[in-house]
């Protein structure tokens, strides 16, 4: 078993996101499609499979990329992949567009130094990535693309879908589930976040539950930005 199995292992939130993708993707033009984050590779991989032509991936740790191109060699091995090293959106050239994008990023919004958070956390609000996400989408998307992102609902849903809405998308949720924050994360929160999340956390007794899903990001429609403006 390679070493690197344990640390990119999917979680629920990726097996989320697979489901998603091959519920809302089968029929939809998949030229080139893109994980930003790619981890494992499993996204890829299924993406491959509903027949993408094109892969892409970009990840800041060299170790997902070594796990991804293990991954695509054997399960896409006849589908073009490119699969980059960086920051985000920074590898890919701004001409390239993508008909899906996923993305699985690190939003837990955790008050705890970088040097002793886990990986899937972020520190702050959890918004930084997302936001950064959200922003360059219209860029990178073709015309009738869409991007498909896990989302904790404690780095606040509503902020979300304002700060998607002003980059002329809209937000759509395909996934809801509800899942059990262990004290050990929820108590990494701040006590402003939990303050504004009363919405989407409920508690029995000591046991916090929280809202998460998949959102479909897409350009709002031209009956939409009517409705908007
Ligand atoms: C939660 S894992 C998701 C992996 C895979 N897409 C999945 O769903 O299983 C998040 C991935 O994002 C990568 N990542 C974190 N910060 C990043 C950044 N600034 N730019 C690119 N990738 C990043 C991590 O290295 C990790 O592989």
């Amino acid at each position: 078993m390679p070493a690197y199995f344990h640390d990119l292992r999917p979680s629920l939130y990726t097996t989320a996101l697979l489901r998603a993708i091959q519920e809302h993707c089968p029929g939809r033009r998949l030229r080139s499609v893109l994980d930003v984050g790619v981890g494992s590779g499993v996204l890829l991989a299924a993406l491959g499979q509903l027949g993408a032509q094109e892969l892409w991936g970009v990840d800041i740790n060299p170790e997902a990329l070594s796990a991804a191109e293990h991954l695509l060699s054997e399960h896409s091995s006849h589908t073009p992949r490119h699969l980059l090293r960086g920051d985000m959106w920074a590898p890919i050239a701004p001409e390239q567009h993508f008909d899906v994008i996923v993305a699985n990023l690190p939003h837990f919004p955790a008050h705890v130094d970088a040097i002793d958070r886990p990986k899937t956390w972020t520190g702050g609000d959890g918004r930084k990535m997302i936001d950064r996400f959200i922003e360059a989408l219209p860029l990178k998307l073709t015309q009738d693309g869409t991007a498909f992102i896990t989302h904790n609902d404690l780095v606040g849903l509503k902020h979300t879908t304002e700060y998607a809405d002003s980059y002329g998308l809209d937000c759509e949720t395909v996934t809801q589930w509800t899942v059990f924050e262990p004290p050990e994360r929820l108590g990494a929160v701040s006590a402003q976040t939990i303050a504004t999340s009363s919405d989407s956390l409920q508690y029995f007794g000591g046991y916090a539950f929280v809202e998460a899903r998949i959102l479909a990001i897409q350009r709002k429609s031209d009956r939409n930005m009517t409705k908007a403006t």
